[in-house]
């Protein structure tokens, strides 16, 4: 069904609908202002915007997201930064001249932030002035965990109009399959486990790779059952560091005399007394309460070379598991996201935020989305552990 803007420009629409001009709560300012009632022609100015830890796919949501919206003639306005281009109102518009020729970019041409506007001040009050006094009628915020929980607890308590896209190469979101931008990171340490063999073998190492993903392992296992690794070392399983060595010694009894190990940033280095050791780079934690992971994998290889006396050397991959182009999987993925959220929008079912479930694009609700992580079933373990050792 079409919906044609009721007012052709910013100008002309200020002048029909002053701001201000009813003393009215945050959700009848969103009614008065565009004198609404058909849902479906809620958002004439749409809001978007990216937080978080950038992700290979962003600029194919928001050119999806951008596509439709303008094509319904919706006004397109880039909140910069995540959400703190809303509480310091950084706002650009985005036409189809800033759309064009990003599918394929890796990064965020809006910027991105790891800001939290419950963690400031007045931060909350400032997001909703701002959007208010841009006459955003709805956004998309596309995150994670962190900016998709913000945006659940705004919609709960202030019913904002917001819909969410499930981004994060650490594929930890719940009441999805996948978060775009995994497949992207999955591939990147693939390739990377795949060169690391080829060295290993050459010179009888073991060669220990650290990936992120944080407190889930989904990026370590799945690169790890591609590339073939020797054990992979978790955050959800508490394999000992004992049990690691036994298992490379196990290899190269069978005479293979250089190994692959997957260690996740997050997994806790456990041993048979009962120690269990976190590595983080940063203890203190951000404004979304999570310390900076990283560094395991050299107090891994430290403790395999001492135990076994095999030669070992690390390699941590670090943010190149971020960058760089999205693969095809990832753009379609992000593609169908963006077109699912501009049509949840245009519908007015604000709360709710874009899922893949099997093959199917679908919505589910904002809190349940971040209620939990999820974590990596024992079953996925199950399939890596058989080639173990
Ligand atoms: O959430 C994505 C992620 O890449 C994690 O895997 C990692 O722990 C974290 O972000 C790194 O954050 P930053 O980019 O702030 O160093």
């Amino acid at each position: 069904m079409g919906c044609a803007p009721k007012w052709r420009n910013w100008q002309t629409r200020r002048t029909q609908n002053p701001v201000g001009e009813t003393p009215c709560g945050f959700k009848s300012h969103l009614r008065h202002s565009w004198g609404l009632q058909d849902s479906r022609c809620v958002a004439k100015r749409l809001g978007i915007l990216t937080g978080g830890g950038d992700c290979p796919g962003l600029n194919a949501v928001i050119r999806a997201v951008a596509r439709r919206s303008l094509d319904r003639g919706s006004e397109v306005i880039a909140v910069r930064e995540g959400w703190r281009g809303l509480v310091d109102a950084k706002f650009e518009p985005l036409g189809p001249r800033e759309i064009s020729g990003i599918l394929p970019r890796g990064g965020t041409i809006i910027g991105t932030s790891r800001t939290n506007p419950y963690k400031i001040e007045g931060g909350v009050d400032q997001v909703l002035a701002n959007f208010k006094e841009q006459r955003l009628d709805a956004l998309v915020a596309i995150g994670g965990e962190d900016t998709l929980g913000v945006a659940a607890r705004l919609h709960a308590e202030h019913d904002f109009p917001v819909v969410g896209v499930p981004k994060t190469i650490d594929n930890d979101l719940s009441a999805t399959d996948y978060t775009f931008g995994f497949d992207t990171a999955v591939f990147i340490c693939t390739q990377a486990i795949d060169r690391l063999h080829t060295t290993a073998e050459s010179h009888n190492r073991v060669m220990v790779v650290e990936v992120m993903g944080r407190h889930t392992g989904w990026i370590a296992v799945m690169s790890g059952i591609a590339g073939g690794a020797d054990v992979i070392l978790i955050p959800e399983q508490p394999v000992t560091v004992e049990r690691a060595c036994a298992e490379l010694e196990r290899r190269h009894e069978r005479g293979k005399d250089f190994s692959i190990v997957v260690v996740s940033e997050g997994y806790e280095l456990t041993y048979e007394s009962g120690e269990r050791r976190q590595v983080a780079q940063e203890l203190r934690p951000d404004e979304f309460g999570h310390v900076r992971l990283g560094g395991v994998g050299h107090a891994l290889a430290a403790d395999i070379e001492e135990r076994t006396g095999y030669e070992t050397r690390v390699t941590v991959l670090g943010h190149v598991q971020r960058g760089g182009s999205p693969t095809p999987r990832d753009r379609i993925l992000a593609t169908r996201y963006g077109l699912k959220a501009a049509d949840l929008v245009h519908e007015g079912k604000f709360g709710r935020m874009a899922a893949l479930h099997g093959d199917a694009i679908v919505d589910v609700s904002l809190g349940e989305a971040t209620k939990e992580l999820k974590t990596v079933p024992p079953e996925w373990y199950e399939t890596a552990k058989a080639f173990f050792g």
